[in-house]
């Protein structure tokens, strides 16, 4: 990174904590590293320095009120939202965590966390009993499911006079994490990404439906890893209770007929395709219009095979890296070669789903990750979020190989 026009922009969200002397380092850490750091307080946290400290560390006008009325920005939590590549909030509080675990907006960074859609780094700071309070895990787990990054709080002397786990991290720990952060979002930028997710329904009659567990947690995690790293996202999904990323372009279907159309469709303008959807694999051979009374049941219902869309589109492929998922009871590594070769698959994730509390409609899921040439390594069990930041390094090497 260089200074000027290409720095990339971090926002240092500073709480009232003792250790908010440290800030004044992470500020200069990030300098170093080629970052252009704009600060932003609470009001707490100005009470215990003066924000024009950091306006001269930074460069930049510190902001600490959410109605200052000379912001350089039109509605400046949107707008700085934009600008960034990074969120750090360092020390952060127990209230700032819970703030932003809960959604609370009543300041402005609590009410910027709610419109970044770029990482976000969190280094907690707080006496030993608030940090291990439960309440206080409970809200760091809450953040980490969704994505959020920690530096863990070290054990040391802490301002309480007591020793414990709670002092702010060193910030070279967290310069460290926020600029390898940042080194990744602009590592997809001019690429296109297709992702599938969820499951798909097929009616059996205008009520019922043959369907599967699938949450679209995966896949949806999948397509917010690629923005993160700045691809343009294309997210297919079949129906599930999600809130799909902002900024990716959101195709809603039903069926597998459905997702087969959208995926077809958008093909041609993908460079990657990653199907983490539960495409169901029978439908009803002739779905009922009316809704079947329970006399008129048949002894049997015909159902017919779905289009396989991955087979499909890899046929079609020119030049697009194709990754494929294959959800297994069994045999995991010997069906996953065995569909790398039927899909002509350039990556495939095998992930077990009858492992309890993995796989479908779970946080968490655990995956072997072969390349079409059918190399490549189990994960642990960690949670999708994690497992998406695999699957797009596993990507990007091979783009690495193929360009
Ligand atoms: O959604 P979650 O609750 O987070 O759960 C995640 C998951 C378990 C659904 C996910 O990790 C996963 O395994 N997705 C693929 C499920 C699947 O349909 O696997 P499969 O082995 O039946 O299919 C192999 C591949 O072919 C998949 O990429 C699938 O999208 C694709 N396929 C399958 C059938 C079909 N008719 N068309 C397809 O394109």
């Amino acid at each position: 990174m260089g200074r000027g026009e290409d720095m990339a922009k971090i926002a240092l969200g500073v709480t009232s904590s003792v250790s908010i002397y440290k800030a004044c380092e992470i500020v200069r850490g990030f300098q170093k590293g080629g970052g252009d750091v704009q600060v932003i307080m609470t009001q707490n946290a100005a009470k215990l320095v003066s924000p024009l400290l950091f306006t001269s560390l930074s460069g930049h006008k510190t902001i600490v009120d959410l109605f200052e009325d000379d912001h350089p920005w039109s509605v400046a939590h949107v707008s700085l939202a934009r600008e960034i590549g990074l969120l750090v909030a360092a020390p952060a509080t127990a209230n700032i965590i819970a703030k932003f675990a809960w959604g609370v907006a009543d300041d402005f960074l609590s009410t910027f966390y709610l419109t970044v859609e770029c990482p976000v780094l969190v280094a907690p700071a707080m006496n030993e009993a608030m940090y291990l309070h439960p309440q206080t895990q409970e809200n760091l787990a809450r953040l980490r499911a969704r994505g959020v990054e920690f530096i863990d709080p070290d054990k040391g002397y802490l301002a309480c006079k007591d020793e414990g786990w709670g002092r702010l991290a060193a910030p070279e720990r967290i310069v460290g994490r926020g600029l390898e952060l940042l080194g990744k979002t602009e590592s997809l930028k001019g690429k296109t990404a297709l992702v599938t997710a969820g499951p798909t329904r097929e009616f059996i009659d205008p009520v019922r439906f043959l369907s599967n567990r699938s949450s679209g947690k995966m896949g949806f995690e999948i397509a917010r890893e690629a923005l993160l790293r700045g691809a343009r996202v294309i997210l297919v999904s079949g129906p599930v209770n999600l809130v799909p990323p902002a900024r990716a372009e959101f195709i809603q279907v039903q069926s597998a007929e459905d997702m087969e159309k959208a995926v077809i469709k958008a093909f041609p303008k993908a460079d990657i395709v990653v199907m983490a959807a539960a495409v169901a694999d029978f439908a009803a051979a002739e779905p009922s219009l009316r809704k079947i009374k329970k006399l008129d049941l048949p002894e049997a219902l015909k159902i017919v095979p779905t289009p396989d869309i991955l087979k499909k589109i890899a046929a079609r492929k020119k030049g697009q890296m194709i990754v494929g998922f294959a959800a297994e009871t069994e045999n995991l590594r010997a069906h996953a070669l065995r569909k790398i070769k039927e899909k002509n698959l350039d990556l495939i994730v095998a992930n077990d789903v009858s492992e309890e509390g993995l796989g479908f409609d779970s946080d968490f899921n655990r995956a072997l990750i072969l390349n079409g040439r059918g190399q490549g390594r189990p994960t642990d069990k960690v949670s999708k979020r994690e497992l998406s930041r695999l699957i797009w390094d596993r990507i990007e090497e091979s783009l690495g190989k193929k360009s």
